[in-house]
């Protein structure tokens, strides 16, 4: 670590002043580190500047690919999924099983909900029963003092759905909760759920301290934080495929679709049964959502936060997928909480987010939902496939070996031969730099 590397006023350097600080400190003031940096940069100054905009300190652009998934047949639409992801075998997966299911009658969803929620979290030496017995007087008031912030919203067919305090004094000494529920509509809300919890938040002390609705003895309610929650379980949706188990077919290693239907089946329900197999399946369902999430601009902290939170809500984090083998039907379902957004937010400021969006045929927030879903449970479904048939190494390997070819920088013209060679052969970096050695 540079001994030099405190420093005070950052923020306000330019960005050129910056990166020669970087440099200076930790590049020992290497012009080819500055152009590694320098080189990202987009050449059409406005668009680097909106870039620049989204975060503080911005010195460069990081990249990461931006795929497509053709094929996935969704709710009887035919979808090309944008997907943001680095890791080398995750579009190629999600591909394969779309088409798998394009052929069987494709990928169902349904929107079970779609509300948010957000709390006020407060302190206070009143109960509960107090604050019940008053809600009706209390909660006329937030509506109608948020009335200008959620007109918009209302119009647009969302708004504030419902209010309720919630006690949590046995746990927490003096703390109560406001909870609202809120509809968004096709943006994410975080700001206009937030505005209005700060806002509710005002309220409460104007009635509780101010007014003293309950008294003097009862006037120093203090707030503590107002915030949406990203535990949406209510913002949920649905995604499901299935055929006859005959239909699983493609015979692959020699196994038949029964056998196929039933160690797919036992393989989800160790992910249900396991934490550690959980963990891994669940990330496995990510690799897919996640690709998408970050494509059209969404949180995919909130996402991922949710998702792992929801996975766990009996008290044992599970496995966010499901199969069941009924007579002779095969039938694999994923139920994940989603809030996204497709209006405001990154979604309409990042060039390649509105791209996203319009391959998806800018798509509701609802739609969006059903799209993602469908590419979790298909990256899923091609995971579990692979581990219980050919191994998860075969198809990973493929696609490491195109990065280990390009790594060494083996010659165009021998790159097939490359590949040939070691279709059944153990794949590391030094075999390969061994086997391309000995062909130069
Ligand atoms: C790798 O990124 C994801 C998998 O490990 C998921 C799984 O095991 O189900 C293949």
């Amino acid at each position: 670590m540079s001994k030099n590397a405190r420093i005070n006023g950052f923020s306000k350097m330019t960005k050129d002043q910056k990166i020669d600080w970087l440099i200076s400190t930790y590049f020992a003031g290497s012009e080819d580190s500055k152009k590694v940096l320098t080189s990202f940069w987009l050449e059409n100054a406005n668009d680097q500047k909106s870039i620049d905009n989204f975060s503080e300190n911005v010195l460069s652009n990081y990249i990461l690919p931006f795929s497509v998934a053709p094929n996935f047949l969704i709710d009887g639409e035919v979808f090309t999924v944008p997907m943001v992801i680095e890791e080398s075998s995750v579009v190629a997966a999600a591909s394969s099983a779309a088409k798998f299911w394009m052929s069987r009658g494709g990928i169902r969803t349904e929107i079970i909900q779609t509300k948010k929620v957000g709390h006020v979290n407060f302190t206070w030496n009143g109960t509960l029963q107090m604050l019940e017995g008053k809600k009706s007087e209390i909660f006329t008031y937030l509506q109608e003092n948020t009335q200008c912030l959620t007109e918009n919203m209302v119009k647009r067919g969302g708004g504030i759905l419902d209010l309720k305090f919630v006690d949590l004094t046995d746990q927490v000494t003096n703390a109560f909760q406001l909870v609202g529920q809120f509809e968004t509509c096709d943006s994410m809300g975080a700001n206009f759920i937030n505005t209005i919890l700060e806002q509710f938040a005002k309220d409460l002390i104007q009635l509780i301290n101010i007014d003293a609705i309950y008294g003097v003895e009862y006037s120093e309610l203090e707030i503590v934080m107002s915030i949406l929650s990203n535990y949406t379980p209510e913002c949920l949706v649905r995604a499901s495929v299935s055929c006859s188990i005959a239909e699983l077919g493609d015979p692959i290693n020699g196994q038949d679709a029964d056998k196929l239907a039933r160690k797919f089946k036992t393989a989800v329900d160790i992910a249900r049964a396991d934490v550690y197999r959980a963990t891994t399946h669940n990330k496995g369902i990510f690799n897919g959502i996640d690709a998408v999430v970050l494509a059209t601009g969404n949180d995919f902290r909130a996402i991922e936060a949710c998702g792992h939170a929801y996975a766990a809500r009996d008290g044992q984090y599970r496995s966010l997928s499901f199969c069941s083998l009924d007579d002779d039907k095969f039938t694999f379902t994923l139920e994940i909480p989603l809030a996204v957004g497709t209006i405001g937010g990154l979604t309409s400021l990042h060039p390649l987010a509105k791209c996203a969006l319009q391959i998806l045929g800018n798509p509701s927030s609802s739609q969006l939902m059903s799209i993602i879903a469908a590419t979790g449970l298909a990256q899923n479904f091609a995971a579990v496939k692979s581990l219980v048939t050919t191994g998860i190494q075969k198809g990973h390997m493929r696609m490491h070996l195109q990065n280990i070819i390009q790594q060494i920088g083996v010659d165009e013209n021998k790159i097939e031969l490359v590949k040939a060679y070691f279709e059944n052969k153990t794949i590391s970096f030094s075999a390969v730099r061994t086997y391309v050695d000995s062909i130069i």
